[in-house]
């Protein structure tokens, strides 16, 4: 290959693989310069409105994120403990060459109760925080200067369970296309017959003709594959009637196509082209992926014929100190770290997730439940969804599935969380789930479709189960064997699970005994800390994995959850943010994520808990989350015993916590010994049919001495937008972490980037995420750093009193 097809080539590729939503090709993102006032002004949507003293950014934004945690804010700490309330944003922009062509505005979200006005004219309002909505501007836009301005109220509170943001919180784009052009998400790919030889595609082109006189037209569909090249396309000519619609059935067949698979996960793209006699005049793109789903009531998820156990996680929106506000990087690494432990599946719970979201997961593999509401008419919160599901379920319902339906990662549509309807009440469960069951088929057939049941015995297994496709048991692992009974063809899915608790770094002892609250409001990480006293419906992380590992007709698990979020804590105030988690705020994994990995990968995994810092002669728990099956333990180099999962004793850790009784196969999960603590290192060895695969250590750290900065990637985008996130270790002077090291850390920095976010995965802090300064928790805290629009470098520093201060930096480009 030549030096210029080379980069001409990577070129393709990377535009492939970075623009991956359904699109017009006259999409332009529209988030840059827009002006934001918080709280209400009356005549704010008018174009004559002066606005220069409002702030200016960039969206997405998420203004509750920058407020304080306050305990009277009325969102609760159930939602974060952040203001809500009222803003305003607006943007002036340019439009050029206007005649005989059609403007429309797309915001991926906004959270929550938009309005939206163009030139003063308005366009609409669009309750549901998480729909995407589009309106057409055409009618009110001017050659020149144009002022949309958005109204968000988010006022009406506490409104939601967990933590939402407030603002437009996701994209918005602006598309331009020629009064012929495809719908918006008017593409609709299917592959009914899927194999390693050959797939048909199936492909529905939707479009409008706005002109007022009928137009012949040709549309040529084609498939391009991953470097660019076309592999098949079909031509149509067809007349498309004035102010007329148009649907056009086509079908291609692709010989030996790669198959999008959880591993492999490639994706194909349509390009259909409109043509009026020679001149093309519009283009749309529609990413895609070449598989089958089927679900056997036996044995679980096939994709491709093959089995998948679907090893997943719930996740809801938020992204540490980031907020609610949208940023690619900051979601594609909690995928990354996700993808990592081992994870393979999404759950948008409990609501339609960012466009982003799917596209990182069609390209990353991860298969992905994608949820609709978590109520419907019965509230959850005073002021949440159940207000508006009358007029808005059927809208934002088929939104969702008319946005998603060509994402190779969704597999599942979920029609609610935990949904209270039962079917004696005035709104009957079973009708409304079939209603919207129904809804949902309307759009697509290709997927199933489920519900997050609560536990099914509280969701009356009866009436509202066999109206989706998929019955979907949050918790309660113990009664799938009575709801097989119960169901013998039906499709399992474990929709939730667990909510078992843990606070990064924080060991309450003794391991193997439940604690459910304890005073120093944290949660402890030996998989100890359950719900189960109080909520006897959930399990603790092992119990969980094992029962699901067993039961094969379960096609896999949502674990509660992946990462922590803001809102649902585990104490009232000042417990602001949940820890369910796998890995925490910041995304520094736990414990647990070790657990994770060491059952759901096949690397070898050895990690040791707690960590060696304990009063001499203290009797210490510790455990070994790993895969290998012989681990030998030493403190001070001295063998204090080898423990393998074949001989281990079961007693412990099933004797008080595990509510599962006959439990089959493969009892012990983790091994476990009981020592004296004495200061030093604690080291092990893991073995596999005798030979050394694995080592883990723990190390006694004297008094905070360094602070240590490590960068997740230290080359960023000059775009703006780009993050690296800077992990802060507190290390003694040999560089030994300091685990319960507390120290404040001021930053400081230079160069062409800022400071975005900060944090330390403390559940009870109630520091702000933004700013330049945080407190460590158990060792560690986080700065976010945010490009600019200029290439260069960026220098960080950090420093706490009587520490060394330490610098990084990061380079732009
Ligand atoms: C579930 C619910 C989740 C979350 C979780 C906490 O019942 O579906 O949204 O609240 O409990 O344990």
């Amino acid at each position: 290959m030549t030096r210029r097809k080379y980069y001409f080539s990577i070129i393709l590729i990377c535009l492939f693989s970075f623009k991956l939503i359904a699109q017009p090709a006259g999409r332009k993102n529209f988030d840059a310069d827009w002006k934001f006032h918080l709280g209400d002004i009356t005549g704010a949507q008018a174009t004559e409105y002066k606005d220069q003293y409002w702030r200016n950014l960039d969206l997405p934004h998420d203004w509750s994120i920058e407020g304080n945690f306050k305990p009277d804010n009325p969102s609760t700490n159930s939602g974060g403990a952040l203001p809500g309330g009222i803003g305003w944003y607006r943007k002036t922009f340019k439009i050029t060459n206007i005649k005989s062509k059609h403007f429309f505005i797309m915001f991926d979200g906004v959270y929550q109760n938009s309005t939206v006005w163009i030139n003063g004219h308005y366009l609409g309002n669009r309750p549901y925080g998480y729909s995407t909505f589009q309106y057409d501007m055409t009618p009110y836009l001017k050659e020149g200067s144009n002022v949309i301005a958005v109204k968000v109220d988010n006022s009406l509170q506490p409104n939601s369970r967990w933590y939402s943001g407030s603002g437009i919180y996701r994209h918005v784009w602006l598309t331009t296309t020629s009064p012929i052009h495809v719908n918006q998400w008017g593409t609709f790919v299917t592959t009914p017959i899927v194999s390693e030889k050959h797939a048909q595609v199936n492909i529905e082109t939707n479009i409008t003709n706005e002109k007022a006189e009928k137009v012949a037209i040709k549309i040529i569909s084609s498939i391009v594959d991953l470097n660019g090249k076309k592999i098949t396309s079909q031509t149509r000519s067809q007349n498309i009637d004035s102010k007329g619609q148009l649907k056009i059935n086509t079908t291609l067949n692709v010989n030996n196509p790669l198959l999008w698979s959880t591993e492999k996960p490639t994706l194909y793209k349509l390009v259909s082209e409109i043509y009026q006699g020679q001149e093309l005049k519009e283009k749309y793109f529609t990413t895609f992926g070449i598989r089958s789903i089927v679900f056997r009531s036996d044995s679980g998820l096939f994709i491709n014929n093959q089995y998948l156990k679907v090893l997943g996680v719930c996740q809801h929106h938020d992204l540490g100190s980031i907020g609610a506000a949208m940023n690619t990087r900051a979601l594609t690494r909690q995928l990354e770290i996700l993808k990592s432990m081992g994870c393979n599946g999404i759950r948008t719970s409990h609501n339609p997730p960012a466009p982003d979201l799917l596209d990182l997961c069609d390209k990353m593999g991860f298969v992905v439940m994608d949820e609709a509401f978590d109520v419907w008419y019965l509230e959850k919160m005073k002021y949440d969804y159940h207000i508006y599901f009358k007029d808005w379920h059927e809208r934002d319902l088929a939104d969702m599935v008319l946005r998603d339906r060509n994402h190779a990662s969704v597999f599942l549509y979920s029609i609610g969380n935990e949904i209270a309807e039962k079917n004696h009440t005035k709104y009957g469960g079973a009708a409304i789930a079939k209603e919207l069951d129904g809804i949902i088929k309307k759009y697509d057939r290709t997927r199933y479709t489920t519900s997050g049941f609560a536990g099914v015995w509280r969701a009356d297994t009866t009436f509202m189960t066999d109206k989706v496709d998929v019955i979907g048991i949050n918790y309660t692992v113990e009664r799938y064997p009575e709801e097989k009974a119960k169901h013998p063809n039906g499709f399992f899915i474990a929709s939730e699970t667990t909510s078992s608790l843990s606070s990064r770094g924080i060991y309450h002892f003794p391991a193997d005994s439940p604690i459910i609250k304890s005073p120093d409001l944290q949660s402890s990480s030996f998989d100890n800390h359950s719900t189960s006293y109080d909520r006897p419906w959930t399990n603790i992380t092992q119990t969980t994995w094992r029962e699901i590992k067993n039961t094969p007709y379960v096609a896999g698990l949502f674990v509660w959850t992946g990462f922590d979020y803001y809102g649902e804590p585990a104490y009232s105030y000042p417990s602001i943010s949940a820890s369910y988690g796998i890995v925490d705020l910041c995304g520094f994994p736990k414990d647990v994520f070790y657990f994770y990995k060491s059952q759901w990968t096949k690397e070898p995994v050895l990690h040791l808990l707690p960590h060696w810092n304990w009063q001499a002669g203290q009797l210490i728990d510790v455990v070994a989350y790993t895969n290998c099956d012989e681990v030998k333990l030493f403190l001070n180099d001295s063998l204090i015993s080898s423990q393998s999962f074949a001989n281990s004793s079961t007693e412990y850790l099933t004797s008080q916590w595990d509510k599962v009784i006959s439990l089959g196969v493969d009892k012990r999960l983790s091994l476990v010994w009981k020592i004296p603590f004495a200061p030093g290192i604690l080291r092990a060895e893991g073995y596999k049919n005798g030979k050394l695969i694995a080592t883990d250590k723990v190390i006694t750290a004297g008094d905070p001495a360094k602070i240590e900065l490590s960068a997740d990637r230290s080359t960023i985008s000059a775009d703006g937008i780009d993050l690296s996130f800077i992990k802060v270790k507190i290390t003694d002077r040999k560089g030994v972490m300091v685990p319960n090291a507390d120290n404040l850390v001021h930053f400081s920095i230079e160069g062409v980037g800022k400071i975005v976010g900060v944090g330390n995965g403390n559940p009870i802090s109630l520091e702000s995420a933004k700013g330049s300064q945080r407190t460590a928790f158990s060792g560690l805290c986080q700065a976010v750093i945010q490009s600019t629009h200029k290439a260069g470098t960026i220098l960080l520093k950090a420093s706490a009193i009587g520490l060394k201060e330490e610098k990084i930096i990061i380079t732009t480009k």
